[in-house]
């Protein structure tokens, strides 16, 4: 959450400061600031374009700092955007994280005649900064955030030394990167690409001062390190939008070649089987596990539970899924033999994070299920897989989603197979998926159907999304996704559970969106239909092309191509990404970047 951009070089630092926020928006997008030494601070409430309709002209100057917000103290008015600054107004910084300590620290600020004017932690920080610094910026930081408690992303600069950026981490990300004419620093490495694909990760604890032609990187108590830069994967146009009309269309529409790259090398058709690189050193302890606990948050956490029904279905492995938010604070009792998986796109979800940590706590393996290569939780868990879907750059996760249940289809051969799948069965799963991506892409061809479909679902305030087995998760995805993207009130349930409560919420205003493709529980989620039916709720059904009984049942019918049982869910869940992506463009809504959200959730 917030993005952190900072440029030190031989070229205008505004205008590529402007586009680093830009590419950092989906981060937050309450406000946005920046400064260059020498220069006021400009500030702008709302999006980067605010912030750009400001800046006239560039600012003067080849150095500085820039910041785009997702607001945690303090509203999201100018005041409170950052940068920030000292009392002598030379010192600015831009913070990611929260200052736990804000309160006392500004106590004891104010005892020395020192106030702040805004309500965030962050100018407590930039205060504090200020009142232990006697010309050398580093040296101020490190003391200052030695009487800090809390997280931060951190960049600083100071008027005095205008080409020399300090920046430091505990909590959240800081990754540097070296250019040819100059050096810069982000929260993300994505919004690097335009410059350079090398880079040096921040760990917690560490900081470092960035000048034009050099870095040097330190742990904060000021042991220095020998750090050399690493090359990022990802292209720069993986973060354009390719003649789509938005980021979310775009990655969408990813979903074949998506596929593609996350099995690329890692599946063996001809034996049924997976190879994950990532896991061979663990792949005993794995088959050996009495159970396993994935954890995750948003998204990931429902992909965590289709995981769980295909490694129990197919792998006999007892899985249980588990909220970020809830495992590190509850009493964990794990089996002896168990294990911990973290799924998430970013790496740096603070939830997922510490739940990991939490795991280690307990002596449990931990392995990650993470798409961003050099994240925290990429480098802090002891194994796992990297997605490969290339950078997410909307907020509402798909593409990461559909690449994040591929991987668990992967883990599920290669356990599954050491443990009893048959190779008959895991040659079916193995080519399937290897024509998975062709399937897809014929079925993306024509989405009109989809589009006209949410023309009429867009005009309802409410919606309830059901499913079995599989499709239980999936019915939640489906509701997060048209929750986050259209504001529309949504429920999900597993179809079994209506009766127990929630069909007292339903009549002809409060449709039902019914995921029953042709499976196993097909007749039982028919009865489910009949019954919504039966109080007047319109129905939308997600069914098998071909399957003309469900056009009785249901009021409108979006067809999908059958697929074996662990691989349906990933292709029943694009009409559902797809109907909250046409009903949040009907309703005229930014589905990029829906309101109070931000991509990276680096904050409790
Ligand atoms: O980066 P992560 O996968 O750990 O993020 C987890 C959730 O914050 C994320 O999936 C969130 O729920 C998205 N907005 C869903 O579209």
């Amino acid at each position: 959450m917030c993005g952190i951009f900072g440029y030190v070089g031989a070229r205008s630092a505004s205008p590529i400061l402007l586009e680093g926020l830009r590419t950092l928006e989906y981060r937050g997008y309450d406000s946005a600031g920046i400064y260059v030494p020498g220069q006021a601070p400009v500030r702008a409430v709302g999006p980067i374009d605010n912030l750009a309709a400001k800046l006239t002209a560039p600012l003067p100057g080849s150095a500085g700092i820039a910041h785009t917000r997702w607001a945690t103290h303090g509203a999201p008015t100018e005041l409170n955007a950052h940068p920030h600054l000292d009392m002598s107004g030379t010192v600015a910084i831009v913070h990611n994280g929260i200052i736990e300590n804000y309160r006392e620290l500004k106590e004891g600020l104010i005892m020395q005649g020192i106030t702040c004017t805004s309500d965030t932690d962050t100018e407590v920080l930039a205060k504090l900064i200020g009142s232990v610094y006697r010309g050398d910026l580093l040296a101020a930081v490190r003391e200052a955030l030695s009487f800090v408690r809390g997280t931060y992303g951190l960049v600083a600069m100071s008027e005095r030394r205008p080409g020399e950026i300090v920046t430091a981490r505990m909590g959240s990300p800081i990754v540097i990167g070296i250019a040819a004419d100059g050096n810069l620093i982000s929260s993300d490495p994505s919004a690097l690409l335009a410059h350079t694909k090398d880079v040096i990760y921040l760990e917690d604890g560490e900081c470092a001062v960035v000048t034009k032609d050099s870095y040097e990187v330190m742990t904060i108590s000021g042991k220095k390190l020998n750090k050399s830069p690493e090359t990022v994967e990802w292209d720069v146009e993986s973060v354009q939008k390719q003649g789509y009309e938005h980021f979310m269309l775009k990655e969408i529409f990813e979903a074949p070649s998506v596929i593609e790259n996350t099995i690329r090398g890692r599946l063996m058709p001809e034996k049924g089987r997976a190879k994950l690189g990532g896991v061979e050193r663990v792949l005993d302890t794995l088959v050996d596990l009495d159970r396993l606990t994935i954890v995750g948050c948003g998204s990931a956490y429902y992909a965590g539970q289709v995981g769980r029904y295909m490694f129990e279905e197919y792998a006999g492995l007892p899985t249980e899924v588990e909220l970020g938010s809830e495992y590190r604070y509850k009493r964990n009792l794990p089996d002896k033999n168990s294990a911990v998986i973290a799924v998430t796109q970013s790496g740096e979800t603070a939830d997922t994070l510490a739940s990991v940590r939490e795991a280690k706590s307990l002596g449990l393996l931990t392995l990650g299920v993470v798409n961003v290569v050099g994240s925290t939780i990429a480098r802090e868990t002891d194994a796992g897989v990297y997605n490969h879907a290339g950078p997410e750059v909307a907020v509402a996760s798909t593409k990461a989603f559909i690449s994040q249940l591929t991987v668990f289809v992967l883990l599920t051969l290669l356990i599954g197979r050491e443990k009893g799948l048959s190779a008959e069965e895991g040659k079916r799963i193995a080519a399937e998926l290897a024509a998975l991506p062709g399937v897809l892409e014929q079925y993306l061809k024509n989405t009109d159907n989809i589009a006209t479909v949410a023309k009429k679902y867009a005009a309802y305030r409410d919606a309830m999304f059901i499913g079995r087995k599989f499709h239980t998760p999936i019915a939640y995805e489906g509701s997060l996704k048209l929750k986050e993207v259209t504001y529309t009130h949504a429920e999900a349930y597993a179809g079994g559970e209506l009766k127990h409560g929630s069909i007292a919420m339903l009549d002809e205003q409060f449709p039902v969106i019914a995921l029953v493709p042709k499976d196993d529980v097909y007749e039982k989620m028919v009865s489910n239909i009949e019954e919504v039916r039966a109080r007047k709720a319109p129905v939308l059904a997600i069914a098998t092309e071909g399957d003309m009984h469900i056009k009785a049942v249901a009021d409108d019918v979006l067809f999908i191509p059958k697929m074996h049982p662990i691989l349906q869910p990933i292709v029943t869940t694009i009409p559902l990404q797809l109907l909250a992506y046409y009903i949040g463009v009907e309703k005229g809504l930014n589905v990029d970047r829906p309101r109070n959200l931000a991509k990276s959730v680096t904050v409790e």
